[in-house]
């Protein structure tokens, strides 16, 4: 097992990265009161939450559980509140804990929860996707949608703890696996050549589920989002990096509709049209624009979206949260593996590399 720190001063808190991790010893310390809310949905706890109440209540702590409907449609007000709900008819207080048991959908909502039920209690996270594993269970963004957009109600509300198992990536849809690497590959895209050396000789194995190299790949993601939500932990400055590829991505989902594209899939054409554009301007070489190209689809994930009328692609990027004075910031590579926030490109250029990477209409 590894571990690694979000250094947040009297907040600070471990990441514990392996497989077969023991719940039991390694909450223990991070659970001030008695009262435990599992937060969970329905394709999750069959498989993982007899585990988890049997390590609380081996504790001795009052255990309850709230399980949800799977799925994003379903992280709304609506389904939230019915955590609200469970925590209430369970009777908890203001030193209980909730537990996210999930993917990145079940950690936004149960920490959205924790963030407001008797104006903030404890957070744990137990991230059970590779996506939430390497990025939404760590800096504390949690949240939900609401009709007119996505991710819009939150808050920043950081966990006591982290517990990242391989073993339970086992069981993850191939799709989802996939997605996740996609958030994997943007850490070395934006912040770290090396890594993607490291990735383009070890890709194979991370499809192919091997739980050592997942565990070395989530280490080396986390300790990039890390760090970076150590320096600019509420998004003032560099945090804003890890959106790489996410603007256009977004656009992609939208068009889309919200589920018929995975985040990650949407992610990784978005992190090929910021590597397109970056080229266009002169920033990065052809052969970089082709290595992005090509450890995206060596991870399964597409390099180019459905044809996207531009007047409604751009529509959707203006609805971006880096949007700023109304003018779009674009987060780009000044180099491989080195990402900028920048508002400075031609848009013309902006729109050439967003068709290059479409299908023909
Ligand atoms: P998800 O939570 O929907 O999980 C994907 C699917 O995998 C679901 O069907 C889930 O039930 C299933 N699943 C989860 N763990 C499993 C397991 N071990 N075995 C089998 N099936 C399993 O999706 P996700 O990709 O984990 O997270 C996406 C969400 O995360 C989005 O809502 C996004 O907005 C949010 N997000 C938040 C942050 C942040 O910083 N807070 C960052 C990135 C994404
Ligand atoms: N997923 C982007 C962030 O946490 O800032």
């Amino acid at each position: 097992m590894q571990t690694l720190h979000v250094e947040l001063g009297d907040r600070r808190y471990p990441i514990f990265i392996g497989s077969d991790l023991n719940p039991r010893n390694l909450l223990e310390p991070y659970i001030h009161g008695q009262q435990v809310m599992i937060v969970s949905n329905t394709t999750v706890a069959p498989l993982y939450l007899t585990t988890y109440v049997a390590a609380l209540e081996a504790l001795g702590k009052k255990v309850a559980t709230c399980i949800l409907p799977d799925g994003e449609k379903y992280k709304n007000i609506e389904y939230l509140n019915l955590i609200f709900d469970a925590l209430l008819e369970a009777g908890f207080n203001r030193d209980a804990t909730v537990l996210a048991l999930g993917g990145g959908v079940i950690g936004d909502m149960a920490g959205f929860a924790s963030a407001c039920f008797q104006r903030g209690v404890y957070f744990i996270q137990v991230p059970t996707t590779l996506l939430s594993q390497v990025d939404s269970s760590v800096g504390g963004k949690t949240g939900i949608n609401h009709p007119l957009g996505k991710n819009m109600i939150g808050a920043f509300q950081q966990p006591q703890v982290v517990l990242a198992d391989m073993a339970q990536l086992v069981t993850l849809p191939t799709r989802e696996l996939s997605a996740g690497l996609a958030e994997v590959i943007k850490y070395a895209l934006l912040g770290d050549v090396d890594f993607l050396d490291w990735l383009e000789r070890h890709i194979d194995d991370l499809v192919g589920r091997d739980p050592e190299r997942l565990a070395e790949a989530v280490y080396r993601s986390c300790a990039h989002k890390a760090r970076i939500v150590a320096s600019d932990e509420k998004e003032q400055g560099e945090r804003a990096l890890l959106n790489l590829g996410h603007t256009f991505g977004h656009a992609i989902e939208s068009y889309m509709g919200y589920g018929v594209w995975l985040h990650g899939e949407a992610v990784a054409v978005g992190m090929v049209m910021a590597a397109d554009l970056s080229q266009r301007l002169g920033w990065i070489s052809m052969d970089d624009l082709e290595r992005t190209k090509k450890i995206i689809q060596r991870a399964h994930l597409p390099v180019k979206c459905p044809a996207i009328p531009l007047d409604e692609f751009l529509g959707f990027m203006a609805h971006d949260k880096k949007v700023l004075n109304g003018q779009l910031r674009l987060v780009l590579m000044s180099t491989l593996g080195k990402a900028i926030i920048t508002k400075d490109f031609d848009v013309e250029l902006m729109k050439q590399a967003i068709l290059a990477n479409q299908e023909k209409a």
